[in-house]
């Protein structure tokens, strides 16, 4: 089997991609215009396998491994190109499923190696991805220090470095949605005839699987659990003690936003950078981190 071509690579979300097009050019950057592109992700066991269609251009079946680290990082990778690119996506989609796709507008530069990207990902944004590519008996060292230098000149800091990849990004995006709508079947269970405000949380556990929880009000009213709490006890009886990621949903004009008591009662379980949706039944919507929903909080960290 041959070996895998190599190649050091970073991803940066990209406020201003004109900006960035100047910079580059101006350190005498080689324009190569826009290229098209649809990667169609499949369910694989080790790493990622997509088959990319480019106008201009031709298709070609790609299978890569990395970390998914921020920092510049190597990539190991195989290109294959291929002739009947609905052919194969229909022999794969069918043998293995299609996770995500992803469409993108490219815009390819070359600087002393480094491949340049400015991306405009569909339902993502604006990015920036350098690419050192690595002749074969490279130590890396020399694309490392090129991918550095061309960051620097970016003005690419850890605020806007990326780890992960666009499929990941659009896939925790669905997820997100899938959040919501299961929390929003919870709400129609919830019991609340006093106060005639219902509420529905759904929470991620790490292994993906969702837990979910209504408010229970009660004719001794301070005995009412709120949503938040029926659905921690949901996830601990069903074994996990982390959260990834939450959704909240109650009646009115306004996202919802947890109570005081139970923002706390999320940070027991909760990573302070996870993600909260907040929702209004009418539509209404925010996410925020759980940071931003409790600063400066004390959690089971802090005892000994
Ligand atoms: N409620 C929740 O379920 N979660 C919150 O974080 C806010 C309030 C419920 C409790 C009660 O049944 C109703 O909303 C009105 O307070």
């Amino acid at each position: 089997m041959s070996s895998p071509r190599r190649n050091v690579e970073l991803k940066a979300t990209d406020p201003a991609p004109e900006r960035s097009l100047a910079t580059v050019r101006d350190l005498g950057a080689e324009d190569r215009g826009t290229l098209v592109q649809r990667d169609t992700y499949f369910r694989v066991a080790d790493g990622r396998l997509k088959l990319r269609e480019e106008t201009p251009g031709g298709a070609a079946l790609i299978q890569y491994a990395r970390a998914d680290r921020p920092e510049a990082r190597e990539s190991r990778y195989r290109v294959a190109p291929v002739q009947d690119a609905a052919a194969l996506k229909e022999a794969l989609d069918a043998a293995l499923g299609t996770l995500v796709v992803v469409d993108k507008r490219r815009r390819l530069l070359l600087w002393e190696g480094v491949r340049i990207h400015l991306d405009t990902v569909d339902g993502l944004g604006s990015f920036l991805e350098l690419e050192g590519v690595a002749p074969e008996d490279s130590d890396l060292s020399g694309e490392r220090d090129r991918v550095a230098r061309l960051s620097e000149a970016l003005g690419l800091d850890e605020t806007r470095i990326l780890a992960g990849s666009y499929s990941d990004r659009l896939l925790a995006q669905a997820g997100g949605e899938e959040l919501i709508v299961r929390a929003r079947e919870a709400m129609q269970q919830a019991y609340a005839p006093y106060s005639r405000f219902r509420v529905g949380v759904a929470l991620r556990a790490p292994d993906g699987s969702v837990h979910l929880g209504a408010n229970v009000e009660n004719a001794a009213y301070p005995l009412g659990n709120c949503a938040e709490a029926s659905a921690i006890g949901a996830l601990v009886a069903a074994g996990h003690t982390r959260i990834v990621e939450a959704a909240v949903i109650g009646d009115g004009e306004e996202p919802c936003v947890p109570c005081g008591g139970c923002r706390q009662r999320l940070r027991e379980f909760m990573p302070l950078d996870a993600t909260v949706h907040l929702l209004a039944d009418k539509g209404a919507r925010a996410t925020m981190t759980l940071e931003e929903l409790l600063p400066r909080s004390f959690g089971p960290e802090y005892l000994p």
